[in-house]
């Protein structure tokens, strides 16, 4: 049966600039965009909150019952976090959570309970969605799959400019040591590791500035489903 929604699938790891990108082409496309490394992170938040152990995929797996995280798109259309009832969208960004929520992110029933969550929203919107198994297993039949990557150097410069941007600048070193370590483990875990998937286009931005990465991932997109929407 013919998918009545449009999904765009894009993964790829840390710091390539998917966000930013899938953000803008999502609204350009005038689809909503949905940033699910911003749930794995709201786990990971509640997680440190409840001082469980994030080596402990047992402790994590018990907190699920007690856990409600809505998505919410404010009037500025930007995606709030919410964890039972509180917003946590500004802190979720601490490097902190970005730890956490890769740890967390590779606990299977933390996957498990995301999935159908992720899933209904593609169900009922036209939705641009990234995170790092998109296209390889939250929505395999997504009309268009893009594999984003840069190389670690360039990406974790990228990261460093965004934290100075926010106020919480980290040394270049510091960040690129821990991007290649979460790279590592979101790579490497058993359950839904981060991949390309064998249909997805891959698009290389080490070299593109902003503006020319938007315009050929916007060009990939409307190759696939342009005529379509
Ligand atoms: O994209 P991000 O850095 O905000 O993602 C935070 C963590 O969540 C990252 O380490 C990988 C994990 N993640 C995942 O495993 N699957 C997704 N679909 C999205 C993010």
């Amino acid at each position: 049966m013919k998918n009545l929604t449009h999904a765009v699938a894009i993964d790829g790891p840390s710091g390539a600039g998917k966000s930013t990108l899938a953000r803008k082409v999502a609204a350009d496309l005038k689809f909503v965009y949905v940033d699910t490394g911003a749930i794995y992170r709201s786990i990971g938040w509640y997680a440190l909150q409840n001082g469980v152990s994030l080596e402990c995929a047992e402790d994590i797996a018990q907190l699920l019952p007690s856990l409600k995280v809505e998505i919410q798109y404010g009037e500025d259309g930007l995606q709030h976090m919410l964890v039972n009832k509180r917003d946590v969208t500004k802190e979720i960004r601490l490097p902190e959570i970005s730890v956490a929520a890769s740890k967390v992110a590779a606990v299977p029933a933390v996957r498990e309970f995301l999935l159908e969550m992720q899933r209904n929203l593609a169900r009922e919107h036209n939705v641009v969605m990234d995170g790092r198994d998109i296209g390889t297993v939250v929505l395999p039949d997504a009309s268009c799959k893009i594999f984003l990557t840069a190389s670690a150097e360039v990406r974790a410069e990228r990261r460093c400019k965004e934290l100075e941007e926010r106020g919480t600048p980290q040394e270049y070193g510091v960040v690129l040591e821990d991007m290649k370590r979460r790279d590592e483990q979101d790579r490497t875990r058993k359950i839904a590791p981060l991949k390309q998937a064998e249909d997805a286009i891959l698009l290389d931005t080490s070299a593109l500035n902003f503006e020319s990465s938007f315009e050929a991932l916007l060009q990939i997109i409307k190759e696939r489903i342009g005529d379509e929407t």
